[in-house]
């Protein structure tokens, strides 16, 4: 029987929002996913979540919502983080008394699945790095679920593919976010981990990562401060799809990038 995730790439703004809720029946009819995972940091215009976002997504059917270095920027979505066990942040974001968590166990039909939300120290802040409190995430995850998904938001490709390197054999995959670029190596490891470096963004893709090119191209060029908006364009949902038998390991993990 096994069970099948849908993992769905950072969502950017409004309109990735909107892209990835009517893109989600086509995708369930088209990969029958048991588990749907979205990172969903990015969807208030760029930065952050919306309680409201949030409450779309699940409303949609999705089963945990991921998070990274923007989870806490805004502040209706801190009664999220405390309330629903659905709604993840990082584990390790730097701070003390933050609301909610980074481990998550929910209950599909194939049984039940835990999901872990880690951010990276290299070329990020954070309270531990990732390998320093990975251990203890995944044995507290193994006590309920079989299946183990960790969504690693994380800038640099090394660290990226040191911790799935580090957990092959120990969850089922390993997958990262934040750089909202689409990396072209899923693939399963030699242990039965799935890997891929990341997953993709889910907005608009005639940008520099969701935002207009040109104000990000006018910080580089002249150090300007103009305030990130959404770009237009192009909307593309990212994300990918693992299938994994009932020993917890994954049996293929498959990247998908589809137009609303
Ligand atoms: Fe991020």
């Amino acid at each position: 029987m096994g069970l099948t995730a849908l993992l769905i790439g950072d969502v950017v703004a409004g309109s990735g929002l909107r892209s990835v809720l009517s893109l989600l029946p086509s995708l369930r009819e088209r990969y029958a996913p048991d588990l749907l995972i979205v990172n969903a940091e990015n969807a208030a215009d760029g930065t952050g979540t919306s309680a409201r976002q949030a409450g779309e997504l699940l409303d949609a059917g999705v089963d945990v919502l991921t998070g990274g270095n923007h989870s806490l920027k805004r502040r209706d979505f801190h009664a999220v983080l405390r309330d629903d066990p659905r709604v993840l942040r990082p584990a390790n974001l730097p701070g003390s008394g933050l609301p909610g968590g980074g481990l998550a166990v929910v209950d599909t039909r194939a049984g039940p699945a835990a999901v872990i939300n880690i951010q990276g120290s290299v070329f990020m802040e954070a309270a531990a790095p990732p390998f320093a409190i990975i251990d203890e995430l995944v044995d507290l995850a193994h006590r309920d679920a079989r299946w183990v998904f960790v969504d690693h938001h994380a800038e640099a490709t090394s660290e990226k593919v040191a911790l799935g390197r580090y957990l092959d054999g120990r969850v089922t995959a390993v997958v990262g976010t934040h750089t909202h670029i689409q990396t072209a190596d899923a693939r399963v490891f030699a242990g039965g981990t799935a890997y891929m470096t990341d997953l993709g963004m889910s907005g608009p893709h005639d940008s520099v990562i969701g935002v207009r090119s040109d104000i990000i191209v006018n910080r580089f060029r002249n150090g300007a401060k103009g305030r990130f908006e959404p770009a237009d364009g192009e909307l593309l949902v990212q994300g990918a799809v693992v299938r994994c038998g009932d020993d917890g390991r994954a049996v293929s993990i498959e990247a998908i990038s589809v137009a609303p």
